[in-house]
């Protein structure tokens, strides 16, 4: 959390801040216990049997939007309130998007390594524009939009996944809300915007990359587990998908045994769960946390 931040809930609360905590836990344990509220990032996994220790707790703040370190039913049945710092670092992740549609489209990893190796690739390394493409979305909710938008501006087409979303609440986006199977079809990037359910986990599979036609590029900056990471491997190594962008893992940090099987010669982009933190999202998403905990502790 942005100092700051800490500094102006110091001023009216008694506030412990360490971000070593979420590897201690028998301090963690121990101090939850005497605690009202509690702001977590997300290597904290807020479980039930933590929460259980927590008889003060009404409070829990979120430095980020995925909710899934906080056992979140036991919170609503506890009266704990869950607040994340919803649309702070939307637009973050919408850049990191389009960074990584245009990077992977241009085929700029491989013609980076190519050319720092002194290959030269010039001639040998096919480019394309993100204009006139169809950027398939899956999950049109807050940052789904974000880059709709901003991928409307380079002249893409963009088609919706998204059940829970009715047409006329989205008339203002020139968009077409498709069945998941046909957005698997139309699409030459597909990004994914969705929170990790029991229906969203290992979403996209074998069956999923059987349905793509357009070699797409693949983009997560959600959840890791809503990819299956061996056969996304499978589906670059067989020519079905053209380049892929993961921010997120089944696994964090990433396990050898997946890290391994990616080389420089491959059109791909991985950072380590960082699409939603700039420096500007880190101020937006600390005040915003801040002003809400405050809010809800004064009453
Ligand atoms: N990598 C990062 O640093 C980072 C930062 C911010 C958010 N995220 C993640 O990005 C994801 C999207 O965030 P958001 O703020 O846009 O969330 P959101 O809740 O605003 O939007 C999610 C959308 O997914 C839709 N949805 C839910 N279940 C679905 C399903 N089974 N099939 C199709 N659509 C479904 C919902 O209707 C909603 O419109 C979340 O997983 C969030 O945790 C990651």
């Amino acid at each position: 959390m942005e100092q700051e931040s800490v500094d102006k809930m110091s001023e009216i609360f008694d506030v412990t801040y360490d971000t070593t905590l979420h590897n201690n836990q028998d301090r963690l344990s121990s101090l939850i216990a005497m605690t009202d509220a509690v702001i977590v990032r997300n290597k904290t996994q807020l479980t039930e049997e933590l929460l259980l220790k927590a008889n003060k707790l009404i409070f829990v703040g979120r430095l980020g939007v995925g909710l899934d370190n906080i056992d979140t039913n036991f919170c609503s049945a506890n009266n704990i309130f869950v607040q994340p710092a919803t649309g702070m670092n939307a637009d973050s992740v919408a850049e990191y998007v389009i960074t990584c549609a245009l990077s992977l489209l241009k085929n700029i990893p491989i013609a980076h390594s190519g050319t720092i190796s002194g290959q030269w690739p010039r001639t040998s390394i096919e480019s394309r524009e993100l204009g006139g493409k169809t950027l398939g979305l899956l999950g049109f909710g807050t940052i789904g939009r974000k880059v709709c938008r901003l991928a409307q501006v380079f002249g893409a087409e963009v088609i919706a996944y998204d059940p829970f979303v009715q047409k006329s609440d989205i008339s203002e986006f020139n968009i077409s809300l498709v069945e998941q199977e046909k957005l698997f079809s139309l699409s030459d990037v597909i990004s994914i915007h969705l929170p990790l359910t029991n229906d969203t986990k290992d979403l996209i599979n074998e069956n999923s990359f059987n349905l793509m036609e357009r070699n797409p590029i693949i983009i997560n900056s959600s959840r890791g587990s809503i990819v299956n990471e061996n056969d996304l491997i499978k589906a670059y190594s067989q020519n079905v998908i053209s380049g892929f962008a993961l921010d997120v893992y089944s696994s964090e940090p990433i396990k050898e045994d997946f890290y391994k099987q990616i080389s420089n010669s491959m059109n791909c982009i991985l950072t380590p769960h960082t699409s939603g933190v700039t420096s500007e999202s880190n101020i937006r998403v600390s005040e915003f946390i801040t002003e809400k905990t405050i809010s809800f502790l004064n009453g």
